[in-house]
């Protein structure tokens, strides 16, 4: 089955190319388009082409950003595209191409490692549906969602990759050297926390309760730090996502 990507060499297109590829699509059945960037990171084997050659893949994944679309040339007539891009709703993009069978996926940084999470809406029957969590399962886990909305609220949630790690990172950074620490110990030290306690987490997203009672039933330090920090912490968090979820819905208008 020939798929087409439209914008093979950014973040998300290319994470999606060279997964496909690895995990067994034929590279001479992947129909790769860019405009300008280096394409050194795929085989020979795949076949490059314009907007118009992309359209006429069985499946095309739109990974170009909003703003450069629509592509002239493009017209996937009436073909299965997974559109990965903010600001194009599903009621846009069927106003420009009432005939295709159209579904929208919100993938995260983490997808060139195989580490994203990646809702997906649509309304397109079970065979197409089977079709698009393949081509998602390349670059992690996938699930349809109900509408729109849930994909707004998932942009602002899993969307956000490590921005919000990256908040906390900071904000412990900023305490630890402003506390007095050398530099390298308050890296270390807050890598530990962000990176190092990672894995312990995986997979127990179900019980993050009954662990925060367990460092809660100390009664010691980390006790102390979690009972000053909410409400504050959860509520700064819903006020986050708030925020983004608006802006998510924002875009689309
Ligand atoms: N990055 C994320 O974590 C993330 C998360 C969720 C959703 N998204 C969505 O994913 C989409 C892609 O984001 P990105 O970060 O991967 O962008 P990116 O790295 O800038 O990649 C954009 C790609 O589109 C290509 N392109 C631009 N205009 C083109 C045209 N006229 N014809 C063919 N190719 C064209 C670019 O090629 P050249 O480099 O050659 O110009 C490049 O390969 C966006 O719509 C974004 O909203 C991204």
């Amino acid at each position: 089955m020939k798929l087409g990507i439209l914008g093979a060499t950014g973040w998300v297109g290319q994470a999606l190319g060279l997964r496909l590829i690895a995990q067994g699509w034929a590279e001479s059945d992947l129909v790769l388009s860019n405009r300008r960037a280096s394409r050194a990171a795929y085989g020979a084997g795949v076949v490059w082409g314009d907007a118009a050659a992309v359209s006429a893949a069985e499946v095309i994944l739109i990974t170009v950003r909003p703003e450069d679309f629509p592509v002239p040339g493009f017209d996937p007539g009436d073909r299965l595209v997974i559109s990965f891009m903010t600001m194009w709703t599903l009621e846009k993009l069927r106003r420009l191409y009432p005939a295709a069978r159209i579904v929208r996926a919100m993938p995260n940084g983490a997808a060139p490692v195989g580490r994203s999470y990646t809702p997906w809406v649509g309304e397109v029957g079970a065979e197409d549906a089977a079709l698009v969590g393949r081509v998602l399962a390349s670059i992690g886990g996938q699930d349809r969602v109900a509408d729109e909305d849930q994909l707004d609220y998932l942009a602002a949630l899993s969307g956000s990759g490590s921005a919000y790690p990256a908040l906390m990172a900071q904000a412990m950074l900023r305490d630890a050297l402003a506390w007095g620490l050398p530099d390298r110990v308050a890296r270390a030290a807050v890598e530990a926390v962000i990176c190092g306690s990672a894995p312990f987490l995986e997979g127990k997203m179900g019980e993050v309760g009954a662990i925060l009672d367990v460092y809660r039933g100390y009664k010691g330090v980390t006790a102390a730090g979690l009972d000053a920090a909410e409400p504050g912490l959860s509520r700064a968090i819903s006020d986050a996502l708030a925020a983004a979820t608006a802006k998510a819905k924002a875009l689309g208008q």
